[in-house]
């Protein structure tokens, strides 16, 4: 029989850890086991210091004269710079601007009116709710259909849509269950039937490297608050492959290349994503490149955090972030096996690591009580309706020890009952 993982394995682990001296970058109160980096990222110290210059020194005193030097303007441009690399991307294919349910609903029509002959979306059946609800809105206001498969019939729900097939809108990442689809062969299995595809990176995102251009993918949006650290409600972004921004590369070694007929437009058009928004023209043009995607005034202060934040990541080997993650995520279930046996939880997660993202989801019928229970001894995980206890692991913060805490003050709460305290049964507005 295997011996069982004890808590000073947990401390040596971290001490052999190489992602070890990034977990100094962050505020975590010493008490804190906090395992919900996926849904509101830990604070980066530089971010107090950024926000604070940005209100008190270029709002306070550089006023609107700080939209041009301090390049408030640019923000958007220099956010998408600074995440293509954690998403495969080029700085000219993404943007930071407004929320991912705003930008899923921009992109999959953009996708859609892209494809006017075909008349098919699919869509998973348990994606997260803003997914679902743009999709149905947008298939309705286009006269489209929907798919909706699970996530292990998606490939033979898009090949059954064949010829009729206009886009593919999926979340990378299960926001439940931490089931990640293989990005390159959704991809091509959409490509084959014409299809285009748009991905959600909301639980992929600053979690483990992402290649939107190896995998060939259409479109992405993503989340900035989550594992990219850039605060509460911070904003999201879009990507656009060049291929559909008419732009072409390298020019002078591609001759032959044309840009597309077709490049992509903004559903939601404002004076941002305008070719020249000072010109104040009465006539829309949209701007050259990605910068069409934007709509309004960027909120300066949240694009200010998340820029910070994502300054941390310039010397972050993100293989190495992958491989912490899954040794993370395969040390809690193994944990769930050795000391939660009899107590009622079912491992909602994959046990296949190339098929999980970067958390941990087991379900259990009274699950919100237990997450309250943890709460209470200062172990951060969350819960989502009906009956997940959500577990997220942020490589640059986690220790093998909050593992440890998380499933021994588990283990605590089942073998005392505490979770069974009526004060744990509060419903919560935020759960
Ligand atoms: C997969 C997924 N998509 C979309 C969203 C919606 O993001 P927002 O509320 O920032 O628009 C979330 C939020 O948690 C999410 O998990």
């Amino acid at each position: 029989m295997a011996v069982p993982f004890t808590a000073s394995d947990a401390a040596r682990l971290d001490e052999l850890d190489p992602l070890r001296p990034f977990r100094d970058r962050f505020v975590l109160p010493e008490a804190v086991t906090y395992l919900d980096g996926n849904s509101l990222g830990a604070l980066p110290k530089r971010v107090a210091d950024a926000v604070g210059e940005a209100v008190t020194r270029q709002w306070g005193e550089g006023l609107v004269g700080s939209w041009n030097t301090a390049d408030w303007i640019g923000l958007p441009q220099r956010i998408g710079v600074l995440l293509a690399p954690l998403i495969g991307a080029t700085a000219a294919e993404v943007v930071a601007c407004d929320s991912t349910t705003i930008n899923i609903h921009k992109l999959v029509t953009a996708a859609r009116k892209l494809q006017p002959t075909r008349d098919i979306i699919v869509c998973e059946r348990t994606n997260f709710p803003s997914d679902a609800y743009a999709v149905q809105a947008i298939a309705r206001a286009t006269g489209a259909s929907v798919i909706e498969a699970d996530a292990h019939d998606i490939s033979e729900a898009i090949a059954s849509a064949g010829s009729r097939l206009a886009v593919v809108e999926l979340t990378h990442v299960h926001y439940k269950t931490g089931y990640m689809y293989d990005m390159a062969a959704v991809t091509e299995a959409t490509h084959r039937q014409g299809g285009l595809i748009v991905w959600d990176l909301a639980h992929s995102a600053g979690a483990f490297p992402v290649d939107l251009s190896g995998c060939q993918a259409d479109f992405a949006v993503g989340c900035g608050y989550k594992y990219l650290n850039g605060g509460p409600g911070a904003p999201a972004f879009v990507y656009v492959a060049r291929r559909h921004l008419g732009l072409v590369d390298n020019p002078l070694q591609n001759p032959g290349q044309n840009p597309v007929q077709n490049p992509v437009q903004n559903p939601l058009p404002g004076w941002m994503g305008h070719a020249q928004p000072f010109d104040f023209a009465h006539e829309y043009q949209p701007a050259a490149g990605v910068d069409r995607m934007l709509t309004g005034t960027p909120s300066v202060l949240s694009m200010v955090a998340l820029e910070a934040a994502l300054l941390d990541w310039a010397d972050v080997d993100l293989a190495q972030v992958r491989k912490k993650s899954v040794a993370l995520t395969e040390l809690f279930i193994r944990l769930v096996d050795e000391q939660l046996e009899g107590y009622g939880f079912d491992l909602a997660s994959p046990r296949v690591a190339a098929q999980r993202g970067s958390q941990v989801s087991l379900t259990h019928p009274e699950g919100y009580a237990m997450v309250q229970a943890l709460i209470d001894r200062n172990v951060i995980g969350d819960f989502r309706a009906p009956d997940i206890l959500r577990f997220g692991v942020t490589p640059l913060y986690t220790r093998y020890v909050d593992i440890w805490n998380a499933v021994d003050a588990l283990r605590a709460i089942m073998h005392d009952e505490t979770w069974k305290q009526p004060r744990f049964r509060t419903p919560k507005h935020v759960t």
